[in-house]
């Protein structure tokens, strides 16, 4: 459901990133699809598991290069709603390595000033994990550094499609006007309600596609696809990206030259 944070007025004060005047310019929000754990395994004749291990400590390494570039916000696909059709196995592998994840990073996280927060189908998963991510949001709510949000059993039609739900309810219920409705208005029904839009989506592991990641708040989003496998990301696949972005015009179909 809706956040009672305003949309427009979390926009409003977002820094905006200013692409196109070199490469220093930095994105307040990065959104990364951390894909290739499973290539990387193969690729050394290990199971799947490994390649995600070997992930979760890609993502140690990206918050800590995220924090030194000075991003504000950084959201992390890493389970979408489609997920849940992959072998019962390497599903529960995964959640029983983000279990560990949340309790081994979680003090960490808080010390480096980490916001943690968590979008997706809650629901979908088990009420120990589920008491986690309300553990871990609860202990790093004060911090300010990085706002990191990790997407989980997410899918960007899904959340489109239970905003859709809600603003159906609300305009029954006479609480919104649908009439007047407006897109930041419709935005506050979506679990990114909380965050500015995507300034910058990385996706690693050479694939070129959304699969179905933040559709709406991606819009105007710039897109870096990286030749490299999640696990091998490091600082430097981090500083490539955003030195594309830097390169990059954001013209939000205004601009005529
Ligand atoms: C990304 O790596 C992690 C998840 C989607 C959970 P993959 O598991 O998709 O790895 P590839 O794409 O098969 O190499
Ligand atoms: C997207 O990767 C989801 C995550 C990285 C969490 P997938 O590997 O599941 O996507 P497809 O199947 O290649 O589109
Ligand atoms: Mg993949």
């Amino acid at each position: 459901m809706a956040s009672d944070l305003s949309t427009a007025a979390i926009r409003a004060e977002a820094p905006r990133a200013k692409a196109g005047g070199g490469a220093a310019a930095v994105p307040c929000h990065v959104a990364l699809i951390m894909d290739g754990n499973g290539r990387w395994a193969k690729a050394r004749g290990l199971p799947r598991v490994a390649g995600h291990h070997a992930g979760a400590k890609a993502v140690r390494r990206c918050i800590e290069a995220a924090i030194d570039s000075g991003i504000e916000w950084l959201t992390l696909y890493a389970f979408s709603s489609e997920n849940w059709r992959r072998p019962a196995a390497e599903v529960t592998d995964l959640t029983t390595l983000l279990r560990q994840y949340l309790r081994s990073e979680l003090k960490e996280l808080g010390e480096n000033g980490v916001r943690f927060r968590v979008i997706g189908e809650r629901g979908r998963f088990s009420p120990e994990l589920r008491a986690e991510f309300d553990r871990a949001e609860r202990h790093t709510a004060d911090n300010r550094r990085l706002n990191l949000t990790i997407a989980l059993s997410y899918g960007g039609r899904t959340d489109i499609l239970a905003a859709a739900r809600d603003v159906a309810r609300a305009a029954k219920a006479g609480e919104i006007d649908p009439e007047t409705l407006d897109e930041d208005g419709f935005c506050r029904f979506l679990s990114t309600s909380a965050m500015p839009d995507p300034d910058l989506l990385i996706r690693t592991s050479g694939e070129q596609r959304l699969s179905n990641f933040l559709l709406w708040e991606c819009a105007y989003a710039e897109l870096v696809f990286l030749d490299v496998l999640w696990p091998d990301f490091c600082a430097q696949d981090l500083t490539v990206a955003l030195a594309e972005f830097g390169r990059r015009e954001r013209r939000y179909g205004a601009n005529v030259d």
